[in-house]
């Protein structure tokens, strides 16, 4: 049964009490039933419509209809009714209102996905899938930079730790400090790409492209004390003009040991190890007096040819890699030089207490032997129809 207004008979404040008690009841209980626009404004036109709403109807039945002395109290009474049916109206109109928008916005979202499917299924219609895919290669590591990854390897197995260094260097750092007398023309025979505009400085301070890896040696014993054993894999330029076996741009891996001790045949042991390590467990190692001012004594390293086995010839042609000699050059090295130690000797380099070796090695040379490729220009050329062979 739908609330109606009753009559007023008993004034009394608990009457009163009672009366409206109902009222509001009826009231939450209709604007809880509210759902949407239609239902909202016939809610509001029957609580407050100025015709016969039931705002209008307990102002006639209650307070009109009361006796003199009970006007006072039922006016308050009525004052407080329309408040709270007021308040309950609009609430139930901003309540309706939110309804509204939420019911649009899921209809809408509704509509963009029966039109998401509609358009995907348009599309799937169009896809040939009897075309090939998309192929998109994985890029593979460079043969060089395989190469000097596998020689590190090599030393990192023994205890060694890798150090890298700047490509642009001072002369003090690749000359200077390793011995090389200052205006010594032993700078020319690296034929060195100096870098333009530095004349007004001083000679040690001027940059060049490092020549070799070895100037890391200086800048790691600065920041090392000894022990140290470190390999120093890296780019280097020289002013070589290109052909099968030069290029102005070539990698080097370095290394270094210092400790107390330490010998020739620590050098020779070591070196051996290593050569057999990215060679094969036959290969020969042999070294020749040779000379760099960093090291004394100095030697170049020899492999036996293992295309040839040493033989110098393959068949009855004459093998090329070792030019017929069954040895291929593939180092330089030697005992680190005490006028080295000299430029480091308040880093804990005390030449008449510690000793070591040193070697630097062409990593291009390697990768051309392992490799079998005949021409050093090919790994520069971003030619990808060779570097795929690699992969
Ligand atoms: N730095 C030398 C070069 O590039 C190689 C080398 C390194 C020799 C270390 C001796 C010791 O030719």
């Amino acid at each position: 049964m739908p609330y109606t207004v009753p009559k007023l008979t008993d004034y009394s404040p608990e009457a009163l009490e009672k009366a409206s008690a109902n009222l509001l009841s009826a009231l939450n209980a209709e604007a809880a039933q509210v759902a949407d626009e239609d239902g909202y404004k016939a809610f509001r036109d029957r609580w407050v419509a100025r015709k016969n709403g039931i705002l209008t109807q307990i102002n006639d039945l209650w307070l009109k209809s009361a006796p003199k002395d009970a006007k006072r109290e039922v006016g308050q009474r009525v004052n407080e009714l329309i408040g709270a049916v007021e308040t309950r109206v609009t609430e139930t109109e901003l309540r309706c209102r939110d309804l509204a928008i939420l019911k649009k916005a899921r209809a809408k979202g509704i509509d963009a996905e029966i039109d998401g499917s509609r358009r995907a299924a348009e599309l799937s219609d169009r896809i040939d899938i009897t075309l090939p895919g998309i192929h998109r290669p994985i890029g593979a590591e460079h043969p060089v930079i395989k190469t000097m990854n596998e020689i590190v390897s090599v030393f990192r197995n023994l205890g060694y730790s890798v150090q890298e260094g700047p490509v642009i260097e001072t002369d003090y750092y690749n000359f200077e400090a390793l011995n090389f007398p200052p205006n010594h023309p032993a700078r020319d025979t690296q034929d060195t790409l100096f870098i333009a505009g530095q004349d007004s400085k001083q000679q040690r301070d001027r940059l060049l492209l490092r020549t070799h890896t070895s100037p890391v040696q200086i800048r790691t014993m600065e920041r090392m004390k000894p022990p140290i054993r470190i390999v120093i894999p890296g780019k280097v330029h020289r002013n070589d003009p290109p052909d099968a076996s030069h290029s102005p741009m070539f990698h080097q891996v370095e290394g270094l040991a210092v400790d107390t001790n330490i010998t020739f045949g620590d050098l020779k042991g070591t070196l051996d190890h290593a050569m057999k390590m990215l060679f094969g467990s036959s290969v020969k190692t042999h070294f020749r007096p040779s000379f760099f001012p960093f090291t004394e004594p100095s030697a170049e390293m020899y492999v036996s040819c293992f295309i040839c086995g040493g033989s110098g010839k393959r068949g009855t042609e004459p093998c090329r890699p070792c030019k017929q000699t069954g040895w291929i050059e593939i180092l330089g090295c030697g005992m680190v030089d005490p006028n080295v130690y000299g430029f480091v000797k308040d880093k804990g380099y005390d030449s008449r207490k510690v000793s070591g070796f040193a070697f630097g090695m062409g990593a291009d040379r390697v990768a051309i032997l392992n490799y079998g490729v005949d021409d050093i220009q090919m790994f520069f050329q971003g030619d990808v129809r060779f570097l795929q062979q690699f992969e």
